[in-house]
């Protein structure tokens, strides 16, 4: 298993946890969605995975393993897989993350660096090859270009080749796909499928979009008020939905691109 999540409780400061009772297991090469109405701890969920909480965020009760390890064991070679060689993540808008003044192949060289890849040409590699995954045409361009130069796919793209520098087993992806068009955002989903199908990386996506989660989704997880109300195999949620919020989220989905999803 490649990711266990038991009794999962979660709190900002000292205030009662926002997140509660949250417990699923993740294989290798699966993709799990994570959907609910805002506030209700999605967010809070994925960055707990990576222990990259803000504001005194802090796991109050449960267990995290991966891979079988407790996650919460503090050890420098658990704190380099979950950044980013094991575990990555990918934002709403990766060029928001990003210097807006420095050209991306610089951020991108920065990265690789410190996870440990300082050969020049090795890396200069590395990100062509990460960039040409991801379908950018002409990366040595994309490499001297800077954010406000691409696109909200192509920023994308960039932040996907990012996240999958070290081949990573479990990506994050927090609504990669809400601040882009439709016709956009399922060309993203397609791509994280490929990436998926092609390196066997088991992902976990936080979004709105039901039709998104129907898509690209194992297993889906709808969470409310900061608890997970329902869970279970993505068609049996779809066909088989047992809470009333469920169906009215299902009541509103939104197609992917204009295909049937
Ligand atoms: N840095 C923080 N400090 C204190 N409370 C926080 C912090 N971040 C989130 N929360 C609280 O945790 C709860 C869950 O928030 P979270 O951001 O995980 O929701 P979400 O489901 O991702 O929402 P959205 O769909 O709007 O992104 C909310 O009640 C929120 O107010
Ligand atoms: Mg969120």
């Amino acid at each position: 298993m490649l990711l266990e999540v038991k009794d999962l409780g979660i709190a900002y400061g000292k205030a009662e946890p926002v997140v509660r009772h949250v417990s699923f297991q993740l294989e290798q090469g699966e993709i799990l969605a994570i959907v609910g109405e805002s506030g209700s701890g999605k967010t809070t969920v994925i960055r707990a995975i990576q222990h990259v909480l803000p504001g005194g965020g802090h796991i109050a009760e449960g267990q995290l393993l991966f891979e079988g390890k407790d996650t919460q064991k503090e050890s420098a070679e658990m704190h380099r897989m979950l950044d980013g060689k094991e575990v990555s993540m990918i934002f709403q808008d990766s060029g928001a993350m990003m210097n807006p003044i420095r050209p991306i192949g610089q951020q991108f060289r920065d990265y690789l660096s410190l996870h440990g890849l300082t050969d020049e040409k090795e890396a200069h590699e590395r990100m062509i090859d990460m960039l040409h995954m991801v379908r950018l045409p002409d990366p040595e361009q994309i490499l001297k270009s800077y954010t406000f130069e691409l696109s909200g796919g192509m920023r994308q793209r960039v932040g996907i080749a990012m996240a999958m520098a070290f081949h990573p087993k479990l990506l994050l992806a927090d609504e990669p796909t809400s601040a882009l068009d439709v016709t956009t955002q399922a060309a993203i989903v397609k791509e994280m499928m490929e990436v998926r199908n092609r390196m066997n990386t088991s992902i976990i996506i936080v979004t709105h979009n039901m039709g998104v989660a129907a898509y690209m989704a194992d297993r889906i997880m709808v969470m409310r008020q900061g608890r997970m109300v329902e869970y279970g195999k993505a068609e049996d949620v779809i066909y088989y939905p047992k809470e009333d919020y469920t169906r009215m989220l299902l009541s509103a989905v939104p197609r992917l691109g204009g295909e049937t999803a």
